[in-house]
């Protein structure tokens, strides 16, 4: 099985943790979700959930020190040689810092750095209509993937829900902060000749033709 080691950079609802799904059940690889971790902490309310919150609530991103030790942690719990999928982690030119300097603690390398591109009128229509399963976060779309049942997971019975931050208000701030301080890691990964464009605006299918050819395009992993 192939256990390579990825980034998936991206505005938000271009697709990300859709296709993170499909390669922990493709390839068997772990999704690390940086919101999803959050999302969790908020739920239970505990310390980082609480200091989370207020940022996470109102599309701002979630300052670095707090984000950045529980991803690395994260990381460095892993089987050593299990593949990964850092799905919205790293976030800010100093959350990669402080990535690079764990995996060179942990001798685990990125295989590459996927850059999911699609334009706004796409990423606001997405986001409106996504729907998640409070039991397995199985991803679906009103408009785009709707379930069997509407508001019932095809996967495992559970109820659906719209998350809290995909109302329009708090949609444009999470925009405006990945452009601000996300859309630099495009030059900081290019340099690191790391970098692989996702065009990210056809069908989940297409997208998911273009990671695998990216993925074959690897060669054997290390
Ligand atoms: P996070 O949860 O990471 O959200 P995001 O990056 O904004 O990305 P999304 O989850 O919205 O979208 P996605 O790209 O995964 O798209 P998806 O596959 O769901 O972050 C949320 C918040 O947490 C941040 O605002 C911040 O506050 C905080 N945070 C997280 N990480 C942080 C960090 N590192 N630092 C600081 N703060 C952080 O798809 C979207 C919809 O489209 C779904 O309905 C799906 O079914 C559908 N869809 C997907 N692909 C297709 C397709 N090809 N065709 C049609 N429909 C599709």
């Amino acid at each position: 099985m192939r256990q390579v080691r990825l980034i998936f950079l991206g505005p938000p609802g271009s697709g990300k943790g859709t296709q993170a799904q499909r390669l922990v059940v493709r390839l068997g690889l772990v999704q690390l979700s940086s919101g999803d971790v959050l999302r969790r902490e908020i739920q239970a309310a505990t310390e980082i959930g609480k200091q989370a919150a207020g940022y996470y609530n109102v599309g701002a991103l979630v300052p670095d020190d707090i984000v950045s030790g529980v991803m690395v942690a994260a990381v460095g719990a892993l089987p050593p040689g299990t593949g990964f999928v850092l799905d919205g982690f790293p976030r800010t030119v100093p959350q990669a810092e402080v990535l690079e300097r764990g995996l060179t603690a942990l001798q685990v390398t990125i295989d590459a750095v996927l850059d999911f591109r699609l334009d706004d009128a796409l990423i606001i229509r997405r986001i409106g209509g996504r729907r998640i399963c409070t039991r397995c976060n199985a991803l679906y779309n009103a408009e785009f993937s709707p379930p069997r049942q509407a508001g019932v997971c095809d996967r495992c019975g559970g109820p659906l829900t719209q998350r809290a931050d995909d109302v329009e208000s708090v949609v444009a701030a999470r925009l405006d902060a990945y452009r601000r301080q996300t859309a630099p890691l495009v030059e900081y990964y290019q340099r690191r000749g790391l970098l692989h464009p996702v065009d990210a605006g056809g069908p989940v299918d297409g997208v998911a033709a273009q990671v695998a050819a990216i993925i074959a395009s690897l060669g054997p992993a290390a």
